[in-house]
């Protein structure tokens, strides 16, 4: 695969190390938008911006904190935004119906299914908590580090490279996730981490 950093990937703080150096490089962050629990009430309407740029790192107290919460009600269907959590990027996007459909028929297509690396139906990868009856299929939550070598995959805005399934899509070594953030694609063996998360109302759930 190409250069990375032609791409925009970046390494997560975790990176591991290939004779001494990083295999990727933390080159700039312009393509995630970093926000924390205290911020993103601050940021309010700002979020909705898809490709709303931020140079920002993560404060010491935020990457001190070990949960966080987030407000939702500014991210719209579509959309998606990175938070920091414990000094690594969270994705969190709205899924359209389509994403969720595109998802939900890998789980209804045994082939398909059994073909999977790391097999989890789309369900078992999100909250199903309810509030007021809704179940909450459309949010999708996960630590953006690709499973291979810790880099960031691309895929939070609509102008960045999807991958070959709609989802995410980690140039460092060519590995495609799903929209339900599930490898299918590439040297990745496994799919995208979900962490501990609650719904604290319809629309805020803490990390962590
Ligand atoms: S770090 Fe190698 S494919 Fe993502």
């Amino acid at each position: 695969m190409g250069n990375p950093h032609s791409h925009g990937a970046q390494c997560s703080h975790d990176a591991p190390q290939k004779n001494g150096q990083e295999e990727c490089h933390d080159e700039s962050k312009r393509d995630f938008i970093f926000i924390s629990a205290a911020s993103m009430a601050a940021v309010g309407t700002g979020v909705v911006a898809w490709p709303f740029v931020a140079t920002l790192g993560p404060a010491k107290d935020t990457l001190a904190l070990s949960t966080t919460e987030i407000d939702l009600s500014h991210i719209q269907e579509g959309q998606a935004v990175t938070v920091m959590w414990r000094g690594k990027p969270v994705f969190i996007r709205r899924r359209t119906a389509q994403d969720i459909e595109l998802a939900r028929k890998v789980d209804s297509d045994a082939a398909t299914f059994n073909n999977l690396r790391d097999k989890q139906k789309d369900a078992d990868r999100v909250k199903q908590s309810t509030f007021g009856g809704k179940e909450m299929p459309q949010w999708l939550v996960m630590v953006g580090v690709c499973t291979h070598l810790g880099c960031v995959p691309m895929g939070q805005k609509s102008t960045d490279m999807h991958g070959d399934f709609d989802g995410w899509f980690c140039p460092c070594h060519g590995s495609h996730y799903d929209s339900a953030g599930r490898i299918r694609k590439g040297p990745a063996p496994h799919n995208l981490a979900v962490p501990t998360y609650t719904f604290l109302s319809e629309n805020r759930i803490r990390i962590g």
